[in-house]
């Protein structure tokens, strides 16, 4: 039977201490679909993306160093709260224009020109662009999307507002009325038709961008798409997530393995309302926790999380997640601004696993802070497995865990590349974070050091491998 079973009946008072895995030899039933090429991409805020592009040489650097282990440059989006607060100048001769206070601030209020979009024209991944809804201005929205799909050869689709869960009455768009889920959806479509019409073009919108659950749902936005015909307008639904905000912050809770599966499956009706109209559902704009992180978004536990809420995501059939990027020099969750920061290492090791593949499986039932995924060639081929033991480690005498993989062939050796840091709560710059052994050098992003591959006998066609708490293991078969 091809089923994760406890290793030596070893659970002391909940700890895990062995655990086995058998591996399926055909893809399982319960695999993803064929997974993105892909499926973790960026999500850049609107007002900073030219200076992302522009002015910190690891933007160019990392994004490179992903596009390598994906074989394809991962997908771009530009947006959030100042996409709304943007206005489409097409005299400026500059990307973006706003005064700011503090450079630690984003601006009430900015415009932007046509070298925007040639910047997002530049890039060689698919762009995902973001435009105004809020300011109630369907003429200057319009002039920015014929810009944009005339300027930009890799765009996937257009935004019309970000998180209008937060709109209020106040908001130009609500004409002084209230603002509801109901007039959002109304509001939604028909400017998504508005749109397609000017731009003479179907299958353009990237829809919804609701922060979070609640009334604001792909479920409740669906209805409004087919009942106006809307729904050919549309490419894809997107809600954004963010598990934490800096006052309920809590990084054992966001490296837990359980609450991620949790987490995750909380959209899976949301999922099933996009597929259920032939389009996509990303995961349009998520990261750790909101408003600065309460302390966890810079950590290699937050890396870790990325690592397994990408796993989770693509089972649950969410095309692709953009990690949001903010404020340059304000922002705790973003992947590099002078350093490359700890979630980055997560990130990586993401598209070490996810590269190429075709399928993803989970092979632990779930209940437990150990996940064990198998990944899929193209030929349904078992060729690597990731393991990922998410007990929450700070300091004093580290746990580990032996995990026995079963069902490999006959005799040989498998190797394996290890994500690992100082603790769960270490930050670049005050501790050492290291991937196969190596580090993200902070000047171009580069890996730098030497390569550690770790080789373990294959007996009785099984191996077994450790792995400590809040540690990862990428396994080769
Ligand atoms: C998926 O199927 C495999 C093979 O049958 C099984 O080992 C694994 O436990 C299942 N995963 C889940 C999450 O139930
Ligand atoms: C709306 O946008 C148009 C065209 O971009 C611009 O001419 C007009 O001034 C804008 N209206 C308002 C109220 O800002
Ligand atoms: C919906 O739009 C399509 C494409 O423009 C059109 O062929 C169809 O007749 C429309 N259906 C309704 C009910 O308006
Ligand atoms: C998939 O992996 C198997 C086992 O390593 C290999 O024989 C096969 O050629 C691979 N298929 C592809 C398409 O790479
Ligand atoms: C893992 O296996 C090694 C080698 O057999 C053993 O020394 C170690 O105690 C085991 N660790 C756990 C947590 O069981
Ligand atoms: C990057 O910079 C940080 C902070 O100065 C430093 O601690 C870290 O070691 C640097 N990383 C590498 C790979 O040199």
């Amino acid at each position: 039977m091809m089923i994760a079973k406890l290793g030596v009946g070893a659970v002391l008072a909940g700890v895990v201490t062995g655990l086995s895995f058998e591996i399926p030899a055909a893809v399982p039933a319960n695999a993803s679909a064929q997974i993105d090429a892909a499926p973790v991409g960026l999500s850049f805020e609107f007002f900073a993306f030219p200076e992302y592009f522009e002015q910190l040489p690891l933007t160019d650097g990392c994004l490179g160093v992903l596009g390598d282990a994906y074989g394809i440059s991962p997908p771009i989006r530009i947006g959030g709260t100042t996409q709304d607060r943007a206005t489409y100048d097409a005299s400026l001769s500059t990307a973006v224009s706003y005064t700011v206070a503090s450079s630690d601030d984003a601006p009430e209020t900015l415009t932007f020109g046509d070298s925007f979009m040639e910047i997002a024209a530049s890039y060689g991944g698919s762009v995902t662009i973001g435009f105004n809804r809020r300011l109630d201005n369907i003429t200057n929205t319009i002039a920015a999307a014929k810009v944009a799909t005339s300027t930009i050869e890799n765009l996937y689709a257009i935004e019309l507002g970000n998180e209008p869960n937060f709109f209020t009455s106040s908001d130009p768009i609500a004409d002084g009325q209230s603002w509801t889920a109901t007039t959002d959806a109304a509001s939604q479509v028909e400017w998504q038709a508005a749109v397609g019409q000017a731009l003479d073009t179907t299958s353009i919108i990237q829809a919804g961008v609701f922060f979070g659950l609640g009334s604001y749902e792909v479920t409740n936005l669906v209805g409004a798409e087919e009942d106006t015909n809307a729904t050919q307008y549309v490419r894809s639904f997107c809600h954004h997530y963010y598990p934490y905000s800096a006052s309920t912050a809590d990084l054992d809770g966001l490296m837990s393995h359980e609450a991620i599966i949790a987490g995750v499956t909380e959209f899976q009706a949301q999922v099933e309302a996009a597929h259920d109209l032939d389009k996509e559902f990303v995961m349009g704009e998520t990261n750790s926790a909101t408003g600065g992180g309460g302390g966890i978004s810079p950590t290699f536990g937050a890396g870790l999380w990325i690592l397994d809420y990408a796993m989770q995501a693509v089972i649950l059939g969410i095309k692709q997640l953009y990690f949001h990027q903010g404020t340059i020099g304000n922002c705790p969750y973003c992947w590099w601004d002078a350093t490359v920061n700890a979630p980055f290492y997560g990130a990586y090791a993401a598209a070490l696993a996810l590269g190429g593949a075709s399928q993803v499986a989970q092979l632990d039932s779930g209940d437990t802070r150990v996940a064990a995924y198998a990944l899929y060639n193209s030929s349904g081929a078992a060729t690597r497995v990731l393991l990922y033991n998410s007990e929450y480690y700070t300091s004093g005498t580290r746990s580990s865990v032996n995990i026995t993989l079963t069902g490999l062939a006959s005799t040989g050796t498998v190797s394996a590349t290890r994500l690992t840091g100082d603790a769960a709560t270490t930050t670049v710059g005050a501790g050492t974070i290291t991937i196969g052994g190596q580090t993200f050098a902070n000047g171009t992003c580069a890996l730098q050091g030497p390569q550690e591959t770790e080789t373990t006998e294959i007996e009785n066609e099984q191996a077994t491998l450790t792995v400590q708490a809040s540690e990862a293991l990428l396994v080769y078969l």
